[in-house]
């Protein structure tokens, strides 16, 4: 996680890195720092939390060379010292890290140096720079040496106060790449920092080293052969990154969603029904992470129920451990908003080595996922800032229904559907946002929260519990109604509110009797539906839609009821504590 910016060319505001940053804090926001060529010398600042008010040193800053960082700790606790930059001890050079270097107390053993300031693991890497330079070499070379002795994943940018016109940035397992203006050359974790400045990218890859300056840039592999990279201008469909009238990202994302029901007619025929011909007779494995696994959950009764396909969806973590007992012709269909994802990442790499087809649905435009997958579905929703993926799922799971219609040739009558669905999207937020925000008044006291639901709803009860325990710090959790019975009942008593989806379809009066089961030993029963009952004492009500899309409007009131109760106990939703929008480490 974490993340990196850099920036080489003509001179800038301080303020130009700090506000770049922030839009980076979505990687993780323990702690930040930044590292500026002032007047010839190296200025750094680190702090620990988010970055709220700039200090005014940063502000009267001008500097033509600088990096930033912001934390989410893995090696060493949340602290200054362990907060980026890492600075020499001679001042010289600074050094930012993103990823995990798992060789790092053998490489401290081997230092002549030993006296660390923080307890990082990426401090060893500026210590190994350090030395090579002491020692008469230049810093690209001390650099690419460094970087071979290292074992794990790093994007790195490094500068000396020697080499001023220089800014090394160096790519292995974590993500970098290139941002290029008019007035010089950024380097940063991804496009979102950027997008004010270029839609100019040089998407650098894994064993990359660039030799930057103010106008230009080389990239060499490890072993310094130079090695072309493309600059790619990337058309962007991106909404707004600011928040434009809402209180938070995540209120803004949840409130897109309708549109995002409408970017799906954007999506070529073509490309579904070529991947359409590689899935229709393999063995097709569903990976992903969080919200990402469980929109996988919607993939597999789609296409078993649309397409005949019977596909299995597994936790990306756990994949490695099944990969051997895959068949040849199998398709891995591996989803991440990020693209970015470690566990995703890890998996698609082993899946590859077995000659395996690799197909992805992602919403970041080349993002290593992208990158190494055969074929590609853009999920197309716009920049995702707020950490709780809300807008990303829907766009997966109608994309998912798009696909397992297209396997039918029934790609037009989906898109069809899925457009007339978004106008109930919208009546299901008119509907939903007053009394929502009450019930989370009702709810933010509660120590647990129970959601139930069957066959499709139980993955809607998932994504519903995750959005809620993340955000709120209430624990939440999800059961298949009818497993209530066989354990959970235990965990309920007086005032326990437990969230009962359940569309008027052929399994609702199952999920209705252990509602009422769960009442009669005192619960309290949000009913989410589209037909009111005597049963709930809490009624979010919902249009009739196919039951097949009816996640897709269910999950709308249970995103919002989570935002609402996050923010009745003033936690940010957009930051939750000990989480990151882009989990990049195993
Ligand atoms: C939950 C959430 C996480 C992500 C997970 C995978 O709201 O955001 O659970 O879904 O970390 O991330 P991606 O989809 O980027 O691979």
């Amino acid at each position: 996680m974490c993340g990196i910016i850099g920036f080489i060319g003509e001179t800038i505001k301080g303020t130009v890195i700090t506000d770049a940053l922030k839009k980076l804090e979505y990687r993780g926001y323990d702690s930040w720092g930044t590292a500026f060529l002032s007047e010839n010398k190296i200025e750094f600042f680190k702090q620990t939390g988010q970055i709220n008010g700039i200090p005014e040193k940063i502000k009267k800053i001008n500097s033509s060379l600088a990096i930033g960082h912001t934390r989410w700790a893995t090696h060493g606790k949340i602290s200054k010292v362990n907060a980026h930059p890492h600075v020499s001890v001679n001042n010289d050079l600074a050094l930012v890290h993103n990823g995990i270097i798992e060789n790092f107390s053998e490489l401290k053993e081997k230092l002549s140096d030993k006296n660390f300031f923080s307890e990082t693991d990426s401090e060893v890497i500026l210590k190994l720079i350090e030395e090579k330079v002491n020692s008469g070499k230049s810093l690209f070379n001390a650099v690419s040496e460094s970087v071979s002795l290292l074992k794990g994943s790093f994007a790195l940018l490094v500068f000396s106060s020697k080499e001023k016109d220089k800014l090394i940035a160096v790519k292995h397992e974590s993500p970098l790449l290139l941002g290029i203006t008019e007035k010089g050359i950024f380097a940063a974790s991804d496009q979102i920092p950027l997008s004010n400045f270029t839609n100019q990218f040089v998407f650098l890859e894994d064993g990359d080293i660039a030799l930057i300056e103010k106008n230009n840039f080389k990239v060499f592999d490890f072993s310094l052969n130079e090695i072309k990279r493309e600059i790619i201008k990337v058309e962007s469909e991106i909404t707004s990154s600011g928040k434009l009238k809402y209180s938070h990202f995540m209120l803004k994302e949840i409130m897109e969603q309708p549109f995002v029901l409408k970017s799906v007619l954007s999506q070529e025929e073509k490309n579904f029904n070529e991947i359409s011909s590689l899935i229709k007779d393999s063995n097709l494995f569903f990976i992903g992470n969080g919200t990402s696994f469980n929109a996988g959950l919607f993939g597999k009764e789609f296409f078993s129920r649309i397409a005949g396909i019977n596909p299995q969806v597994i936790e990306a973590s756990e994949f490695p451990y099944v990969l051997d007992f895959i068949p040849e012709n199998s398709v891995i269909f591996a989803l991440s908003q990020s693209g970015e994802t470690a566990d995703v990442l890890d998996s698609v790499k082993k899946a590859k080595k077995k000659n395996l087809k690799i197909i992805s649905m992602v919403n970041v435009f080349n993002s290593s996922l992208a990158r190494l997958s055969d074929k590609v579905i853009y999920l197309n929703c716009g920049e995702e800032i707020g950490v709780a993926s809300t807008k990303a799922f829907t766009s997966q799971v109608s994309l998912l229904y798009l696909l397992a219609n297209s396997v039918k040739g029934n790609f037009n009558k989906a898109l069809n559907e899925l457009n007339e669905l978004s106008f109930k999207m919208t009546e299901v937020i008119e509907l939903n946002k007053n009394s929502v925000k009450e019930l989370s008044h009702k709810i933010k006291s509660s120590k647990d929260v129970f959601f139930i639901g069957r066959s499709l709803n139980y993955g809607v009860a998932l994504e519903a519990s995750l959005k809620l325990k993340e955000i709120s710090y209430i624990h939440a959790e999800a059961f298949q109604a009818g497993s209530l019975k066989h354990g959970p009942l235990a965990l309920i008593s007086d005032n326990v509110p437990v969230v009962v989806i359940a569309p008027k379809d052929k399994v609702f009066s199952d999920t209705l009797n252990n509602a009422i089961q769960a009442k009669a030993r005192g619960a309290f029963i949000i009913g989410v539906s589209d037909e009111n009952n005597n049963e709930f004492d809490f009624f979010i009500k919902l249009p009739k839609v196919n039951e097949l899309l009816f996640p897709l409007i269910s999950i709308i009131p249970l995103q919002l009821l989570a935002f609402h109760t996050a923010v009745f106990l003033e936690r940010n939703p957009d930051k939750p504590k000990n989480l990151a929008k882009s989990v990049t480490v195993k």
